[in-house]
């Protein structure tokens, strides 16, 4: 099952998701979490080869299951009726998700390319 995801650093690796969040976020109030693939290294998005969604999960302190926040997919890759590559129209592998959670704990992403599968990042958010 680990074999699964890859992950390294992504300011040298393409695929890996880049995670923004607040340092610090106050108990039950609304924070953003912003995640994206390719910030410092772009992937490519042609119809051949693209980001085809992401996942964030997040993983309060102390439980043992995750909780899947939110979920994006990436549906437009240039393909026409004229054939690939031939739109124009491109979506971008960006999401924004709203969180609001009493506890600390563990913001884990998957992001899924289509022909170098599955790539994980994670960053830790502090609650007080
Ligand atoms: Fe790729």
């Amino acid at each position: 099952m680990k074999d699964l995801f890859q992950s390294a650093d992504w300011k040298k690796e393409k695929h890996v998701p880049v995670i923004e969040l607040p340092e610090k976020a106050k108990k039950d109030e609304s924070l953003r979490i912003t995640v994206s693939v390719g910030k410092e290294i772009p992937h490519p998005n042609t119809t051949e080869h693209h980001i085809g969604w992401i996942e964030v999960y997040f993983l309060p302190e102390g439980e043992k299951f995750p909780y899947l926040i939110g979920r994006s997919e990436f549906s437009a890759h240039g393909a026409s009726v004229q054939g690939a590559n031939s739109s124009s129209v491109y979506t971008e592998p960006e999401m924004v998700c709203t969180l609001k959670t009493g506890k600390s704990g563990t913001v884990n992403v998957v992001s899924y390319c289509n022909i170098h599968g599955l790539w994980t990042s994670s960053a830790e958010l502090k609650v007080e």
